[in-house]
Order: C-alpha cells, then sequence, then structure tokens
C-alpha cells in the first residue's frame, strides 16, 4: 500500500481551471528562479537524500522539483531514474502516476518544499518497495531536512542576487572611470593646442592617446553583462576600429579567436595593442594587423605586424634603457600580463612583428 503525507498543488483543485493555469505559471516563474530544473547532481543535496535514507531506514530517497511537465530529480539515492512524470490529476499528489506504476505495493512519504511565498517547488521524498510505517518523530526530521533544503536554496537565490548588484555597481563605476578619463584626454587634446612647441604637442597628443586608450578599456567593462571575463574578440575589434580613426591608418583584425579573458588581462592588452599600433603606425605605416589566438600549450599569443621598413639595426625588443617611453610600457604590461615579448621580421617578408605570448590566468 502506498503511503502518501505530503500534500500537493492539489491543494488548488477546487480552483477554476483558468485560474489553476495562472497559479501554475506564477509557481513556474517561482521555481525557475532558483535555477535548479535540469542541473547537475550536488554534493549538498545528495547528502540531504543519503540521509533521510538513513533515517528512514529505506533504500530510495529523491529531492524532486516540479517542472511544468515532469518532477526533475535534482538528487536520488537508490535511483537510477532521473525524472518522473506529473500526474494530469490536479487533487491527486503530483507524483502518484509514477509512485504507483513504480512502487504499486510500496510506501512512501514526502514533504513538500515551499517557497517563502507558499509556492511548491518540489519534494524530499522517502521510498521503500515494501510497505511500512513511519511515526511523527521521523516525519518531523524529514520536515527538518525540507526545511535545509529550501534554506538552501534561499541562501544561494540571495547570493546570486548580491552578486547581480556588485556586478551593476563594478559597471557603474567602470562608467564613471571612462567618462573621467575622457575629460583628462580632452584637457590633455586642449592644452597641446596651445603649445607654441611641435614637440610639446606631440608629446601631450601622445598622453591623450594613451589615456584614451585607458578609458577604452574602462569602457568594455562597464558594458560587460558577465563579470570576470570579456569576449577579446569584439573587444580588440572595436579598439581596432577606434586606432585606425584615431592614428589614421587602417588597422585590421585577423583570425582572432572567440574567447573569454579575464578582466585583469583586459587592460594590459588593450594598452599593449595601443602602443605597438602606435608604434607601426610611427613607424612603419600602413597596413597593420593584429591577431589574437590562443594556443595549446594554455596561453595566448597577441601579435602586432607592420610592412614597415623593418627593425632597427641591433634592435633589442627588452633592452628598454635605450627605447622611447613606448616599448618601456610595453615591456612594463608584458611583466603584468607574465607573458614573453619578442620582435621578428613579418613573415610576408617586410616589416616587422612584435609578439606577446602570456599564459591564461
Ligand atoms: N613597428 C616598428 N617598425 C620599426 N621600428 C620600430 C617599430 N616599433 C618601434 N620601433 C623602433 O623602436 C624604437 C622605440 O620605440 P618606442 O615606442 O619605445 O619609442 P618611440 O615610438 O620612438 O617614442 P614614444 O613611444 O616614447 O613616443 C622606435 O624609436 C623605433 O626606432
Ligand atoms: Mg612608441
Amino acid at each position: 500500500m502506498l503511503h502518501l503525507v505530503h500534500p500537493t498543488p492539489g491543494a488548488h483543485a477546487d480552483s477554476p481551471s483558468h485560474e489553476r493555469a495562472g497559479i501554475e505559471a506564477i509557481r513556474l516563474a517561482a521555481l525557475e528562479q532558483y535555477e535548479i530544473l535540469d542541473t547537475a547532481p550536488e554534493l549538498a543535496f545528495d547528502r540531504i537524500t543519503a540521509l533521510a535514507a538513513d533515517l528512514f531506514n529505506t533504500p530510495i530517497s529523491i529531492l524532486g522539483f516540479i517542472g511544468a511537465e515532469q518532477v526533475f530529480f535534482k538528487s536520488r539515492h537508490g535511483l537510477e531514474a532521473t525524472q518522473a512524470s506529473r500526474g494530469e490529476d490536479p487533487a491527486a499528489p503530483v507524483m502518484m502516476p509514477w509512485l504507483r506504476a513504480e512502487f504499486a505495493n510500496g510506501f512512501h512519504a514526502g514533504v513538500p518544499l515551499h517557497d517563502p511565498d507558499g509556492y511548491e517547488l518540489g519534494t524530499l521524498c522517502v521510498i521503500d518497495r515494501r510497505s511500512r510505517q513511519v511515526d511523527e518523530q521521523q516525519m518531523r526530521r524529514l520536515r527538518a531536512l525540507g526545511s535545509v533544503v529550501t534554506d538552501l536554496l534561499a541562501m544561494r537565490l540571495a547570493a546570486r542576487r548580491a552578486l547581480a548588484q556588485a556586478e551593476i555597481a563594478s559597471s557603474e563605476v567602470d562608467h564613471r572611470a571612462m567618462n573621467s578619463l575622457q575629460f583628462v584626454a580632452s584637457l590633455l587634446q586642449l592644452q597641446s593646442r596651445a603649445s607654441a612647441s611641435l614637440e610639446v604637442t606631440q608629446q601631450l597628443l601622445a598622453a591623450a592617446n594613451r589615456v584614451l586608450s585607458v578609458a577604452r578599456v574602462h569602457r568594455t567593462f562597464s558594458t560587460q553583462e558577465a563579470a570576470g571575463r570579456v569576449p577579446i574578440a569584439a573587444h580588440l575589434r572595436r579598439l581596432c576600429e577606434e586606432l585606425s580613426t584615431s592614428v589614421g591608418s587602417e588597422i585590421r583584425l585577423e583570425g582572432a579567436d572567440e574567447v573569454d579573458v579575464p578582466k585583469e588581462q583586459v587592460l594590459p592588452i588593450g594598452l599593449i595593442v595601443n602602443e605597438l599600433a602606435t608604434n607601426a603606425r610611427k613607424h612603419a605605416g600602413d597596413p597593420i594587423t593584429i591577431t589574437f589566438r590562443r594556443l595549446a600549450e594554455g596561453e595566448y599569443e597577441l601579435c602586432v605586424l607592420d610592412e614597415g621598413p623593418g627593425l632597427p639595426a641591433g634592435f633589442d625588443v627588452a633592452a628598454t634603457g635605450g627605447l622611447g617611453l613606448g616599448m618601456k610600457v610595453v615591456n612594463a604590461l608584458v611583466a603584468q600580463l607574465q607573458g614573453r615579448l619578442t620582435a621578428h621580421p613579418n613573415p610576408v617578408g617586410r616589416g616587422s612583428c612584435f609578439k606577446v605570448v602570456f599564459p591564461v590566468a
């Protein structure tokens, strides 16, 4: 004989069907917030079903969440099945037909899991293939375990919401940083116009350009939906378009792998591209090509190529003492990425190729 202890959505059985459909839609929406349906098993929940089976001394225990058509088993102890079909009858407990079919002469005791608004999300139950009795103390313990599940769900939901809030706050900070840096760049550009010396004008414009390249990275961060990582190909594509306009050369992005790069690596990547592309424009000329790919060894490779006259004789990429500010900045950023910087002739036969290889963070 089946002992069915918990009440189910059958509580609304007397309501008209359109009302039931409305309640069910709200219930499903409430459940969806927890992002638990069709997810992988998790140790925390498996521990709870194992404990429930142990408390009742039953071979089977299930933690199920009630989806639109199926009851999804988030955790199942002593059972292969991963889900059960929901019963059609609104007056009957939700897993009744499945239980009848699977455990015709067995025993089943369960507690419903409600969200804070009272919507039934699922059930924690114990099952035996043979008939048996339960006492009130066991049921009290099963209810307590059910509360542990709903507490866990509530905590995870609160953590996810806090993270979403933090992401919004972080993108606001990036947005403000971008605005401030753009303002500083405009000031430097204005000041460059006021100078009578060509040398000073160029220095001020170079400084404005460097500040703008930091601003661009903050703009990318401020528009990222997922905190932590940035789709690098899209970021570099936009950077190349803007650099093309600002340096007045065609800067192409070729074959960039669609990989997500951690935020902390995106700033140095953007600034390195800015320096090397500016150098290519200044010391070589069009066309300038950027490539970015993920190497098999768990490393990224960033290249800036030009087809100019090539590097001066005796050029040493790491000898920052004898070079200008640009290569000093690039070397410092490469060190920040824990990478290696090399300079070679461009494989096309003309010009140079600056290559940065650095580990995936
Ligand atoms: N793409 C390139 N092609 C040829 N020579 C280059 C290239 N990039 C850099 N160099 C050489 O390396 C030198 C050092 O570059 P670096 O960026 O440090 O200084 P800069 O560009 O001269 O000045 P700054 O960057 O401080 O405005 C350059 O002066 C140039 O001689
Ligand atoms: Mg330079």
